[in-house]
């Protein structure tokens, strides 16, 4: 071999080497930063999670301004879920539209004292569905109020519309107990992962070991925490010391909602809201895709 002829064919093993390291490095970097996120569904969703704030007879007729002009089939079979000890609720019923059986759960109403009392109640008790996982006692509680009427009205739903799809979302609080409602609903559904689990604005649930778990489950096909910009809550109850309160996986995160959003399949991960310096702007927390959300509550009574 001519010594141009082993240059070259060095030159381009190393070439070679160098692209496959890359590549590799982008595959890595592509597998950790992406996963499947539609976000047509999520919109939707994020409208169903504004509809929950509604009246239940503003819900049952579908009447509830923008969320539910935006979704004009509806949604039918309505269940309204209430429990007035706890002040939880949400809604369960049929979208047509999506094919798809919709349980969305409220948040925070400003004026509920006792949602307000959930949200503060910071102290971690042990979860009964994995070992040594805590979670939030105010956010399990107000979904424990409401657990025995989706025990008995999903399969209700379940039965009429045996082949469609489940879609669960929440935004806040109600963001919350769509987390701890994952299991239950994951069961009733016969043990089938749930199609889209997309919520709004989500506080943190539970403790390391009960993102562990949560994340060994496969309770839903496609899912994420929606985040916007420096919404104060999905940093609450904190990260750090003493509290130690860890996100379940996969964050999607929007500077705004009308620029492109940031994938992150870790759940603390800097390069989404835990990277924001000051997540202080309440405004943000109330207006994800687009909806006024304080302005459409307050008319939807
Ligand atoms: C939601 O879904 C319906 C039906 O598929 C669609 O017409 C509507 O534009 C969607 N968007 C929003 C924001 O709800
Ligand atoms: C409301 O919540 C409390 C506390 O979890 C529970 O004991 C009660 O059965 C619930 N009521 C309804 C109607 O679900």
């Amino acid at each position: 071999m001519k010594k141009t002829q082993i240059i070259l064919i060095t030159a381009i093993a190393c070439f070679a080497t160098a692209t496959l390291f890359l590549f590799q490095k982008s595959q890595n970097f592509y597998q950790i930063k992406n996963f499947a996120y539609n976000e047509k569904i999520a919109e939707n969703l994020s409208g169903f999670s504004l509809a929950s704030y509604c009246s239940s007879s503003k819900i049952k007729n579908w009447n509830c301004g923008a969320p539910c002009n935006k979704n004009p089939q509806g949604v039918k079979d309505v269940y309204y879920m209430l429990n007035t000890t706890m002040d939880s609720a949400g809604f369960m019923g049929y979208s047509p539209a999506h094919d798809a059986i919709i349980v969305a759960f409220r948040g925070t109403i400003p004026w509920s004292k006792k949602n307000w009392i959930s949200d503060i109640n910071t102290i971690k008790i042990k979860y009964p569905r994995c070992e040594n996982c805590y979670v939030h006692q105010g956010f399990y509680k107000a979904f424990l109020g409401l657990q025995s009427q989706i025990i008995t009205e999903f399969p209700k739903l379940k039965a009429k519309y045996p082949n469609s799809k489940v879609f669960v979302t929440g935004h806040s609080l109600g963001a919350a107990m769509s987390t701890h409602s994952m299991p239950i609903i994951y069961q009733l559904n016969g043990n089938k992962p749930i199609d889209a689990f997309y919520n709004f604005g989500s506080p943190r649930v539970g403790d390391q070991t009960f993102h562990d778990w949560f994340s060994t489950q496969s309770f839903s096909k496609e899912y994420g925490r929606i985040n916007h910009r420096a919404d104060p809550v999905p940093h609450l109850p904190p990260n750090g010391a003493p509290f130690q309160f860890v996100h379940i996986d996969h964050e999607i995160f929007y500077e705004s909602f009308s620029t492109p959003y940031l994938l992150c399949a870790q759940s603390e991960d800097p390069d989404c809201a835990d990277g924001v310096s000051y997540p202080i702007d309440i405004p943000d927390h109330f207006s994800y895709f687009g909806y006024d959300w304080v302005a459409e509550m307050f008319t939807c009574q």
